[in-house]
């Protein structure tokens, strides 16, 4: 019998892992971490956009591996602050900087700034790098407006200030499936599901493919 096709997903964050894993299931497909496959680089995010940053990640990984492999990069934009922090979220104030600190100082900086200018999105772009050199990327947004206080304890990151207007909640006030529906990672993912489906029935059986 034949194995099922394997796709590495640079990251290491099991929640991502976890987030593919379940949008991808009807595919038949196994979805591995790079350090399941025993691949541990660290790379340099030196990209200037949230799409070159994960044809970057994607690239380092499949450079040492014969799989489909995917990356992502994220990031949260604010209009008023010119779109930061943009590429650099994970970076902003430091790694190390508690979020509850990060999100204080980005809504500071919104002080006095009237609701319909706090305009805001979090931004996902997946890269795919396929075993014939090919690469495809997909995007998802999901737009909204920075709060003016933290609200909600699920989510990571900048969820607490996130608020969706149409929902009434911020990212943090959602469950884990209710932001899957309307995430930017969420609706990356499902576009990145419909580009592989496309390249997986082009390119015919994998069977051959291995890892190192
Ligand atoms: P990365 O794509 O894992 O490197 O994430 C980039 C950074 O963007 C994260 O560390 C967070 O600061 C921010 N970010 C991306 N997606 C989300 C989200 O869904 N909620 C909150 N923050 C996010």
């Amino acid at each position: 019998m034949a194995e099922k096709t394997k796709i590495v997903f640079a990251t290491q964050n099991a929640g991502k892992l976890k987030e593919i894993g379940e949008i991808l299931k009807d595919l038949d497909i196994k979805v591995l971490s790079a350090k399941e496959m025993g691949i541990e680089i660290s790379v340099e995010e030196n990209g200037s956009t949230f799409e070159e940053n994960a044809v970057i990640k994607a690239k380092a990984i499949a450079q040492v591996c014969e799989e489909i492999v995917l990356a992502d990069d994220s990031g949260l934009e604010i209009d008023y602050l010119n779109g930061e922090p943009g590429i650099y979220s994970a970076r902003y104030m430091g790694e190390d900087m508690p979020y509850s600190i990060k999100n204080a100082a980005l809504v500071k900086r919104l002080e006095g700034v009237p609701e319909e200018r706090r305009t805001a999105r979090f931004v996902c772009v997946i890269a795919a790098v396929f075993p014939d050199g090919e690469i495809r990327t997909t995007q998802g947004v999901i737009e909204g407006r920075i709060g003016y206080e933290e609200k909600g304890t699920n989510g990571f990151g900048y969820d607490p200030i996130f608020y969706v207007p149409e929902l009434g909640r911020t990212t943090a006030e959602l469950s884990d499936s209710e932001k899957n529906a309307v995430s930017h990672r969420g609706k990356a993912l499902r576009k990145m599901k419909e580009e592989l489906k496309k390249k997986m029935q082009i390119g015919g059986n994998n069977e051959n493919i291995d890892c190192k």
